[in-house]
């Protein structure tokens, strides 16, 4: 059934982190693997979806079926999402996008002549709240990682990037979440709570895209 469902949509999942860059030899980044995308993106396509991923810098490979177009900062995610989402019937953002980046990125490697320095941040833009803003919007389906209320925030996101379902891991929980072969989910959409309970990233995202086909087509 939801073979039937899925089979010719198109899915963009971005997937890992991204890289944000401080002068040409160093980064600010996050320990996203990858792993949770790469699965969702890989179920989708045993359903018979269209899939791109658009992925930061990750050792993973692409799974069969997929197409794949690489990115290393947040504003390259940026547009590679907007160019891809108008199209799509699904966006999925499970990549751990850099809430900041370097407000001035050094041309030349910075030498370190001082004891101390200071790096001013600015704030990214948001890729699944704009995403959710297009006319075209597609069935959009955030992530929420959290270490602490986890409800209540996933609940506060979903609200606040005006997104159809968002999924909730505990990344405090051990086992779990970043760079983990499992993870739990607490699944939110505005009227309704779904639990997928501790299994590998394979099985977790079998169960999330089952429940996106379903609630998409209502
Ligand atoms: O990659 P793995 O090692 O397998 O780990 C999986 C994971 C823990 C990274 C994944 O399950 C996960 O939780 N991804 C979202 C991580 C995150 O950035 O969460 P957040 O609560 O900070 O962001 C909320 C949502 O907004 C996410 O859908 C995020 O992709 C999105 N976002 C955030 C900031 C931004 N500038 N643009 C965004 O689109």
């Amino acid at each position: 059934y939801a073979k039937e469902l899925a089979k010719g949509q198109h899915w963009v999942i971005t997937a890992g982190p991204t890289r944000e860059p401080i002068d040409p030899v160093r980064y600010i980044s996050n320990h996203s693997s990858g792993k949770m995308g790469y699965a969702l993106a890989s179920a989708a396509s045993k359903l018979g979806a269209n899939v791109t991923i658009i992925s930061g810098p990750v050792t993973l490979p692409t799974p069969d079926g997929c197409q794949r177009v690489d990115v290393e900062s947040a504003l390259c995610m940026h547009e590679q999402a907007l160019a891809l989402a108008p199209q799509a019937d699904v966006f999925i953002a499970c990549a751990a996008v850099a809430d900041y980046r370097i407000a001035q990125v050094a041309d030349q490697k910075i030498k370190k002549t001082n004891d101390e320095m200071t790096i001013n941040l600015v704030k990214n833009p948001d890729i699944v709240a704009d995403v959710a803003k297009l006319a075209s919007k597609p069935f959009t389906v955030g992530f929420a990682a959290e270490t602490q209320d986890v409800a209540t925030y996933a609940k506060d996101k979903l609200a606040r990037k005006n997104l159809d379902m968002i999924a909730a891991n505990d990344v405090s929980a051990e086992g779990q979440g970043f760079n983990s072969d499992n993870n739990a989910l607490s699944v939110f959409t505005s009227t309704e709570q779904f639990d997928i309970s501790l299994a590998s990233k394979g099985q977790v995202a079998e169960q999330l895209v089952s429940l996106i086909v379903k609630q998409n087509k209502k």
